[in-house]
């Protein structure tokens, strides 16, 4: 019983690791970055706001995708090499690793482009779009390319606004982020 617990959990965190790498990883890489690019252009929508705005650059785009499917790599040779593979009901592939990564990135900017038009400002808070905007695109690939049960799914979508919450606070104490979200 409590190992098949523990082995849900393990397995959920597993199968969604490159979307949480990338999604976290660009602002390390561009905060150390002098010349960005942004994704827009710096376009305006129709509304006069930024489209997606200066802080879905195509530097962080790029690190997100690359970083996401390393972390995936990383986890395939785990399970080849070091028999890791054992204790998880999904296994990660690289096709998969990449798809999480885009997924991640690409829902990211749905939701900056959501937030602009709710007429918030780069970098604003709006806690379920920065929580989930990311996840959900991830999870619709994880069930695509190995068909994820629902009750994953659900336990994922509980708890990574937590888990994002505490890692921010805690990348925010230890000073490598301006704010605490
Ligand atoms: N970032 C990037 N390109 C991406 C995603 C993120 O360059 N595709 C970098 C930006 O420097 C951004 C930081 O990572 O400021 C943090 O990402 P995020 O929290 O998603 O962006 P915000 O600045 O909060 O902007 P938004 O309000 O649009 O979410
Ligand atoms: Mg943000």
């Amino acid at each position: 019983m409590l190992s098949s617990i523990v082995q849900f959990i393990l397995s959920a965190f597993w199968i969604i690791l490159p979307a949480y790498f990338a999604n976290s990883s660009p602002v390390y890489f561009t905060s150390r970055m002098k010349n960005l690019h942004p994704i827009d252009f710096n376009g305006k929508f129709l509304d006069g706001r930024p489209i997606l705005g200066k802080g879905k650059t195509f530097e962080g785009t790029i690190s997100g995708i690359a970083v996401g499917t390393v972390v995936g790599w990383v986890q395939v040779m785990l399970q080849k090499l070091g028999g890791l593979g054992v204790y998880f009901t999904y296994q990660m592939s690289l096709e998969l690793a990449f798809a999480l990564a885009s997924a991640a990135i690409i829902g990211d900017m749905i939701g900056s482009f959501i937030k602009r038009r709710m007429g918030k400002k780069r970098g604003e808070e709006s806690f379920l779009l920065d929580t989930l905007d990311f996840l959900v695109p991830s999870l619709l690939v994880v069930y695509l390319m190995v068909g994820m049960d629902v009750y994953t799914a659900a336990f994922l979508m509980v708890i990574t606004p937590m888990v994002h919450r505490a890692a921010n606070i805690l990348a925010y104490k230890l000073g490598m982020k301006d704010v605490p979200w």
